[in-house]
């Protein structure tokens, strides 16, 4: 029997060293029977001020992460119990993250600094006070399934303490061992000012660098949606989804993932309906309508999911009007088509192709294409000029090779 994932559990810690900065990025890929578990890059350094013998005077150092480090007591953690990194400087300094699943999100807490004055090579001249525990009251929420983003330095002035943690990229609780491609980038990342330059050239090819503004969203997957009714595919969809929320200053921009999202719906003569959910949307609903009994569209979304902060969000709109195409047809739009369903709610489509009604055999019937699509006319026209150019250089090569070989023989 195998017990809990946690058991074979096994942790690579790597280190950068950035010479300009004096700093020592972090690695911590935690990963278990079914692939990484915990995913977390960052950089850190903490300024103490401490008491020392001499009555007068305190002194302050910097404590940068050293060449060696160990990282005893992390674990992936799961539904039950939190995930945990613990990560040890010698014996003078620890310090500890906790990380705590909820429904669809996991509270970043207790992190705590452990430092101890005693140690006289660590903390030159101290008053030997033993251990310090500095806990950071801060909590962060952040869904599941998202890679949580922030290069900008995040302060923690905790006197006697000061943190600065940056460079981060962290996944706890990572679901199937892969890493998710939806990304979160903190607020502090968004602002247009540049951030001061924090060198991550001498990263390898494990970090992908992180850039401080607009973090550019990778693409959503395309998913393959169909409903049934009884024994026969009644609706057709297929599209990449990317939901677009501007509720706070930073929009949140949250991809579908269609390998971990569930899909069920219902086709009647007048209207059908396609129904997304997963562990962040309680529900996505794509609601289509026939009109002039002649041509569908796009009546009505509504959505109901969790937030970056974890509240909820519930946005509903029966006035819509996209995808309208005539019955008996299908809708293709290859572009990307911007869905604006509140003034806080948008949806990007992916090459999207949609057939709510009168789908025969189970395929698309012939589609109607968006406008978007229309300057696809150029694609021939390129690929034309491409090839014209390629059979010049062609003939230009060979001119000049029978020339070669022409002289060559004159000389012999
Ligand atoms: C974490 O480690 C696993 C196993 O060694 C590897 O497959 C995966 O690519 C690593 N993940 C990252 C993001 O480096
Ligand atoms: C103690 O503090 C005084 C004044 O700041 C300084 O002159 C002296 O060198 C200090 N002594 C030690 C041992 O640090
Ligand atoms: C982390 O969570 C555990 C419970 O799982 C709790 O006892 C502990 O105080 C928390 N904080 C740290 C730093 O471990
Ligand atoms: C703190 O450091 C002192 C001196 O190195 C040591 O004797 C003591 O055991 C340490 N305390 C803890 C709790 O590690
Ligand atoms: C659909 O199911 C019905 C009854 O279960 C059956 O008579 C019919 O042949 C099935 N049609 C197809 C296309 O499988
Ligand atoms: C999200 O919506 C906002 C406001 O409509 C817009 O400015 C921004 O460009 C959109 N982002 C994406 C990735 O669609
Ligand atoms: C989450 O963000 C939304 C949008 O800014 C806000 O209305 C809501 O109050 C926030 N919820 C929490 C729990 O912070
Ligand atoms: C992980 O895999 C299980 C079983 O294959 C599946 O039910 C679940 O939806 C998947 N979750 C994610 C987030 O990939
Ligand atoms: C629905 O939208 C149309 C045009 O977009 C508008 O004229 C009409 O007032 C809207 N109806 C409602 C109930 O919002």
């Amino acid at each position: 029997m195998r017990l809990s994932p946690v058991i074979d559990t096994k942790l690579i810690l790597l280190f950068l060293f950035l010479g300009a900065v004096q700093s020592n990025a972090l690695i911590v890929n935690l990963t278990d029977s079914k692939g990484t578990c915990l995913y977390a890059e960052w950089e850190m350094n903490f300024t103490v001020t401490y008491e020392t013998t001499n009555q007068t005077s305190k002194k302050t150092i910097t404590i940068a992460v050293p060449d060696k480090v160990t990282h005893d007591g992390s674990s992936c953690g799961d539904d039950r119990n939190s995930a945990k990194i613990m990560i040890q400087y010698g014996s003078a300094v620890s310090w500890a993250v906790n990380f705590t699943k909820e429904a669809s999100q996991y509270l970043i807490h207790d992190i705590v600094l452990f430092y101890n004055t005693s140690d006289s090579t660590e903390f030159p001249g101290a008053v030997p006070k033993g251990v310090v525990t500095i806990k950071n009251p801060n909590k962060l929420k952040v869904p599941l399934d998202v890679v949580f983003k922030c290069n900008s330095v995040l302060t923690f002035n905790l006197n006697p303490v000061v943190q600065h943690y940056w460079g981060i990229h962290l996944q706890a609780f990572v679901q199937n061992g892969t890493v998710s491609k939806n990304e979160q980038v903190c607020e502090e990342d968004q602002t247009v000012t540049t951030v001061a330059p924090i060198i991550h050239s001498t990263a390898p090819a494990t970090t992908t660098t992180l850039t401080p503004t607009s973090t550019p969203t990778p693409t959503p997957t395309v998913g393959n949606y169909s409903i049934r009714n009884g024994n026969t595919t009644c609706l057709l969809a297929t599209m990449g989804l990317q939901l677009n929320i501007t509720e706070e200053k930073v929009p949140f921009i949250f991809n579908i993932n269609p390998s971990t999202t569930n899909f069920t719906g219902s086709c009647q003569p007048q209207t059908a309906q396609l129904r997304l959910n997963n562990s962040q949307i309680k529900y996505l609903d794509f609601i289509f309508a026939v009109k002039d009994e002649k041509r569908f569209y796009l009546k009505e979304v509504n959505v109901n999911m969790y937030l970056a902060n974890g509240s909820a969000f519930n946005i509903s709109n029966n006035n819509l009007s996209f995808w309208d195409a005539p019955l008996g047809s299908s809708y293709m739009c290859n572009k990307e088509q911007v869905l604006s369903v509140s003034r806080t709610f948008q949806i990007n489509t992916f090459n999207l192709k949609v057939q709510p009604f009168n789908v025969t055999k189970g395929e698309y019937s012939t589609a109607q294409e968006c406008s978007l699509d229309d300057d696809t006319i150029l694609i021939p026209i390129i690929v034309g000029a491409g090839l014209s150019g390629l059979i010049i250089v062609i003939v230009i090569a060979y001119l000049i090779g029978r020339r070669k070989t022409y002289a060559g023989y004159q000389t012999l």
